[in-house]
């Protein structure tokens, strides 16, 4: 077993979070997307990314069937999408994702963006943990201040934050104050989608330690006890995102050299200011 495959970070309320996980944002092609799941899964991944907002709990169920491990082998991470006041509407669309993705359970359920009703959508999740329906509970994209915000007002302290992190947008002091309280980070996008390749930093490290440019990223991430959830449909890229993690290791001096690199101007989105599009697709079952 490869060091990375076995790295796991121990939430606040004991549960045990795979640090490498698999992310399925834009698989939409079923044939493709049940493949690369599957795939992922055979070569070690044991945590998997969704979103109802992503639309593939239904090829996340199929890709888990036609690997070679169990539901309960797995861990599990989707997402609300906070668009609704009502409490109900959470409740609903949660048993929806259980019928999609043929479990009776959810590992982690977090508020997709610290939308106007994320903090309602978050006490849906409190419900939903309370009841044993969820092992754990988060959120997503919370910058420091809405972080405190939701912890000030609410009965569960989250115990993930899901964000874009990367070289290009380092957000220490949503780090920091996660780190405080005690609130494991998962970072998306780490590699960039692959641009980090294009840093000249990060060919002059690929090429010392012979890996690709997205491995010294996610690699980067790891050690500084981040979690993350590379995406990829291609074969090789799936095995390699996860099994060049134990190839290497960065010095601290080259983890500090990436930490100061970001002008935080690269960053895809800023919670303060996102608009998000509501869901208009049907579900898919
Ligand atoms: N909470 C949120 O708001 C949020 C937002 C965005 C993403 N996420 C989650 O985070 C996950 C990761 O983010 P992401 O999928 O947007 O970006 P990502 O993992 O950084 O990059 C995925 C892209 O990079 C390519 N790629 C993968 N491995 C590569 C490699 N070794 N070399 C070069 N290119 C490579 C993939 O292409 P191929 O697939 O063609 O190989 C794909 O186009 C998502 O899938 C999702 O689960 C969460």
């Amino acid at each position: 077993m490869s060091e990375a495959k076995s790295l796991k970070i121990k939430l606040h309320n004991g549960i045990m979070m795979p640090q490498v996980g698999f992310g399925t944002y834009r698989i939409q092609d079923q044939a493709i997307g049940v493949k690369a799941i599957a795939h992922a899964i055979n070569s070690g991944y044991e945590l998997l990314d969704t979103a109802d907002i992503y639309r593939n709990h239904h090829i996340v169920r199929e890709g888990i069937k036609q690997s070679n491990k169990n539901r309960n082998e797995l861990f599990i991470t989707t997402k609300l999408w906070p668009v609704s006041k009502d409490i109900k509407i959470y409740k609903d669309d949660f048993g929806v994702f259980l019928k999609q993705l043929d479990t009776d359970y959810i590992d982690l359920l977090i508020v997709h963006w610290p939308l106007p009703f994320g903090k309602v959508a978050y006490e849906a999740a409190e419900q939903l943990y309370k009841e044993g329906k969820v092992r754990a509970i988060g959120v997503s994209n919370y910058n420091k201040k809405q972080l405190e915000e939701l912890i000030s007002s609410v009965e569960i302290k989250p115990m993930v934050n899901q964000i874009e992190l990367n070289p290009n947008a380092i957000r220490q002091d949503v780090v920091d104050f996660a780190k405080a309280n005690d609130i494991a980070i998962t970072s998306w996008q780490t590699m960039m989608e692959g641009k980090v390749s294009e840093l000249e930093h990060f060919v002059k490290l690929s090429q010392k330690y012979k890996v690709d440019s997205p491995a010294i990223a996610l690699k980067w991430a790891i050690q500084k006890g981040i979690a993350i959830i590379p995406k990829s449909v291609t074969p090789s890229r799936i095995e390699t995102n996860l099994n060049d993690l134990a190839l290497f290791k960065l010095t601290e001096e080259e983890i500090e050299m990436i930490d100061n690199l970001s002008t935080e101007k690269g960053m895809n989105v800023d919670s303060n200011n996102y608009i998000s599009p509501t869901p208009a697709t049907e579900r898919v079952f």
